[in-house]
């Protein structure tokens, strides 16, 4: 089977990893969250106290800022490596959601996540979910996804999620953090948040896992 390089894009929360996950799964392909690497990288800058506002201090701090990701298989999962310590837990903090959006604006920090990204496709057979996948990262993707779903929907949904870990947490937190980030990311100058032209929307306010895994299939499956 010709094997080909799927994006999924969209707002903050609304299940793009859930279906990426899920399809990466079916088809046999290797999925990469390209968000858990922005993540990875502000996990790094807090600890070491970085600024990420001054130009030399952020290219100093990236050469020591490596990357990687492995496979897992009690999770099934690709989980992601910051200087060989196995991050993937830790960078789901509200403390990293509320400093991410802001380091991921930054030009070098983009440039050195996103060349990272192309070389993971290089092989295609890929589902890599995120912001400008589709748009920037591999813009010539034969399969491109934007995912979107009502903002209510979407902060019960992280709500749920971030609860279990944290039961301190309150709805409000979520929902403020939520929208802070989808502002940032779709009005940042560099590569902003945006459906590319040929990208195909799932709004999936109203639909199961099982739903919008379905239509996948049926998008991927024509094209493969
Ligand atoms: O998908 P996520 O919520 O884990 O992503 C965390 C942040 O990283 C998100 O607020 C914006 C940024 N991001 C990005 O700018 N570009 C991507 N391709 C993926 C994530």
């Amino acid at each position: 089977m010709k094997k080909i390089i799927i994006t999924i894009d969209g707002w903050s929360s609304c299940g793009k990893s859930t279906l990426a996950k899920q399809l990466a799964k079916t088809l046999n392909y290797v999925y990469i969250d390209s968000g858990a690497m922005y993540r990875a990288i502000t996990l790094y800058f807090l600890r070491n106290h970085i600024d990420w506002t001054n130009e030399e201090e952020v290219n100093e701090a990236l050469t020591h800022t490596h990357l990687h990701f492995e496979y897992n298989p009690k999770s099934s999962q690709s989980e992601i490596f910051l200087n060989d310590e196995n991050v993937e837990y830790v960078i789901r903090d509200l403390v990293i959601a509320e400093k991410v959006s802001d380091v991921a604006a930054i030009a070098a920090i983009r440039s050195f996540a996103v060349a990272q990204q192309q070389k993971m496709g290089t092989k295609k057979g890929i589902v890599m979910d995120g912001r400008d996948i589709g748009t920037t990262v591999f813009p010539d993707a034969e399969l491109k996804i934007f995912m979107t779903a009502d903002i209510s929907v979407r902060v019960e949904r992280r709500f749920k999620e971030m609860f279990e870990k944290n039961p301190n947490i309150t709805i409000e937190e979520v929902r403020s953090n939520l929208e802070m980030r989808d502002y940032i990311d779709s009005h940042r100058e560099v590569s902003p948040l945006r459906k590319a032209d040929d990208a195909v929307v799932i709004d999936n306010t109203h639909l199961t896992e099982a739903e919008q895994l379905h239509y996948a299939i049926a998008l991927a499956m024509k094209l493969i």
